[in-house]
């Protein structure tokens, strides 16, 4: 189920007036449909006590789109030094940030604890004496292996390279209780981009039983324990959405249980992005060109790689697509299969591949749904074209830029630099 009706109809009779300000292409998020998305999940999980959501700040690394989070009350979770800035500079607080890097370099684990530090979510057992001043508070990420399947878009885990493995899980928070760890947390993330949500009840299950086996072990209690993000979105209209109430209450079973059990249970802690911010926006382009090869072309003033690369890289990526003429009004009839595409010097750049479309012309707009995660985030400079701009419809129903496009001068900057030669030539003596 593609961009909402409510979205929709806040969206398309501005657009014209819209896209008159400020030209194309862009993505507009949409501020309300967020809102009431995180309030859903707060909702869902409102008997789940200490329940707590961490956006996952690769899926949109927009500060206008962070301060929605705040505003929601979710922490952020982060896993490079520019997304760490993002969330200080936006207002989190250290127990607001979990931290999830992955082939993690010394300095940036200095760095994620500097400035009052974060929950810091280790990644490998060798990072334990990497840490110079071990904090209080550690998570460790866990890689079930064999344990599980994984799902068919995050692959199998004995293939991934992240996480410490099951038989040395136990052993890392002993030598972390070593080096003067007194509170615990547990993390993985092994799908991605999941419909059913019996695989998250699944990774509920199997982290309790880690806990659970760590406790008696080691003697220690655990705070909290992150299912990850990967719950997914159905981008396509036929698509049905993944059932968080269902996965809250079988959480909540589960949580009971071991607190029946054990005396307390740990706060259960999720970090989803695409669920937060997929559906709630969109990328508007203008046709620019109808081409005739051997197939039919639709030419959009937007690439791919910059503004939307997940159809360019992932065979099965679908985003539902909406032609609009040059009024704003969805068009119909005429229908024809054609191939959506960008400028780039790629044969890869391409939003739809063999799409059945309302007949198409020049002027009309397109626009792209599911954009609001994992899309702008993704893109790049390939073949020097720029990222577009960013805009917010807000819940006042104005529109605002929240990040300007790229501009060339951008693009050259790093190409402004003092001479730096290391000179490797002998000297030639005459
Ligand atoms: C560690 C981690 N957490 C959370 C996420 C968010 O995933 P999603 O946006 O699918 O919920 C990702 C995505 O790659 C991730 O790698």
């Amino acid at each position: 189920m593609p961009m909402s009706q409510a979205f929709e109809e806040r969206l398309f009779p501005i657009l014209p007036s819209v896209i008159k300000h400020f030209g194309t292409p862009f993505h507009i998020f949409d501020e309300q449909g967020i809102i009431e998305t995180g309030e859903s999940l707060k909702l869902a999980f409102k008997d789940v006590e200490g329940f707590q959501e961490f956006y996952a700040v690769k899926a949109l690394p927009t500060p206008a789109i962070l301060r929605i989070m705040h505003k929601l009350g979710f922490g952020l979770d982060c896993s490079s030094p520019s997304e760490l800035m993002l969330a200080r500079q936006n207002g989190f607080k250290p127990q607001d940030i979990m931290f999830s890097s992955n082939n993690t370099s010394t300095e940036l684990i200095q760095l994620a604890l500097a400035d009052g530090g974060c929950i810091l979510n280790l990644d490998d057992i060798t990072m334990i004496t990497k840490v110079a001043e071990f904090p209080e508070l550690i998570c460790f990420r866990y890689n079930p292996g064999e344990r599980r399947q994984g799902t068919r878009f995050i692959g199998n885990p004995v293939e991934a390279k992240y996480g410490v493995r099951h038989d040395q899980i136990i052993e890392a928070y002993r030598r972390a209780k070593e080096r003067g760890a007194k509170r615990f947390g547990l993390h993985t993330m092994i799908i991605s981009n999941e419909l059913d949500h019996r695989y998250m009840v699944e990774t509920v299950r199997m982290l309790l039983e880690v806990i659970e086996t760590a406790s008696v072990a080691l003697g220690i209690k655990f705070e909290f324990f992150n299912i990850g993000g990967g719950i997914g979105i159905p981008y396509k209209p036929e698509g049905k959405p993944f059932d968080i109430p269902a996965l809250a209450g079988e959480a909540k079973a589960l949580l009971d249980g071991f607190g029946q059990n054990h005396g307390y249970a740990p706060r259960l802690f999720m970090e989803c992005g695409r669920f937060i911010t997929g559906p709630h926006g969109t990328l508007v382009a203008t046709v620019i060109n109808r081409m005739s090869k051997y197939r039919e072309y639709v030419g959009v003033d937007a690439a791919t790689m910059t503004a939307n690369p997940r159809p360019a890289i992932y065979e099965t990526a679908y985003h539902h697509i909406t032609i609009l003429d040059s009024n704003g009004q969805p068009k119909h009839g005429g229908e024809e299969v054609v191939d959506v595409v960008g400028p780039l010097c790629e044969n890869s750049d391409k939003f739809a591949k063999q799409r059945l479309l309302p007949r198409t012309e020049a002027g009309d707009i397109m626009v792209q749904h599911d954009t609001g995660a994992h899309s702008p985030a993704m893109g790049g400079n390939y073949n020097g074209w720029l990222r577009p701009q960013q805009l917010l419809l807000r819940t006042d129903g104005n529109v605002e830029l929240i990040k300007r496009a790229e501009t060339i001068d951008d693009l050259f900057a790093t190409l402004k630099f003092k001479p730096n030669l290391l000179s490797h030539s002998k000297r030639i003596c005459t």
